[in-house]
């Protein structure tokens, strides 16, 4: 199964806020990111998943919480998990191909250990925030191919070392 970390980053690496906004909102970046998630589970923390206001269409919403079980109860489509190797093997015994790591701040270094590949997409502009992407090593991630669109570029990466 293929783990695979998908994030909008700006200029100057802000990815939010933490009050749970995200500083843009771009129609274009999103399609992007709708169309290469559509079908299979996005996995986020608790914060992240508030931020949207309701689930992802149309793809399985699993969301990771400590102190926020009770969520299920809420949205009873979504899957909450407690501890993220949870996730894996639950994932794993589910048989998906592919997973995809969406954030946020909080989980995006712990979810590029286990990733396998990066999607990237570097906006054109700074924002302002104080939640930041963390500095993605060279020695471990190459870009493998990139993808220049109207606002952004989408930066494919491959890991290079095993984990
Ligand atoms: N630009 C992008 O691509 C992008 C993508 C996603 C999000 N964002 C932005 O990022 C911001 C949110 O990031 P954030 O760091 O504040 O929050 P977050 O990472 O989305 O969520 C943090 C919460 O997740 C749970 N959690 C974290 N690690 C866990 C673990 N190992 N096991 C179990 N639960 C765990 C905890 O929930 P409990 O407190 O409930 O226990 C924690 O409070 C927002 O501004 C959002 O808009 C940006």
């Amino acid at each position: 199964m293929k783990k695979i970390v998908i994030a909008a980053v700006a200029k100057n690496g802000v990815i939010g806020r933490s009050n749970g906004d995200m500083p843009w909102h771009s129609k274009t970046e999103f399609q992007h990111f709708k169309s290469t998630t559509l079908g299979s589970p996005v996995v986020m923390g608790r914060i992240s998943f508030e931020s949207l206001g309701s689930p992802l269409k149309n793809r399985l919403n699993i969301v990771l919480t400590k102190n926020n079980m009770e969520l299920k109860d809420r949205f009873p489509d979504i899957i909450v998990f407690d501890k993220l190797n949870k996730v894996y093997s639950w994932c794993e015994y589910q048989k998906y191909e592919k997973i995809f790591l969406i954030g946020g701040g909080s989980l995006f270094p712990v979810f590029m250990k286990d990733a396998d590949e990066m999607i990237i997409s570097i906006m054109d502009f700074n924002a302002e925030g104080d939640i930041y992407f963390p500095d993605i090593d060279v020695n471990i991630w190459k870009i493998n191919s990139r993808d220049k669109r109207d606002g952004f570029e989408i930066l494919y990466y491959l890991r290079q070392e095993k984990k």
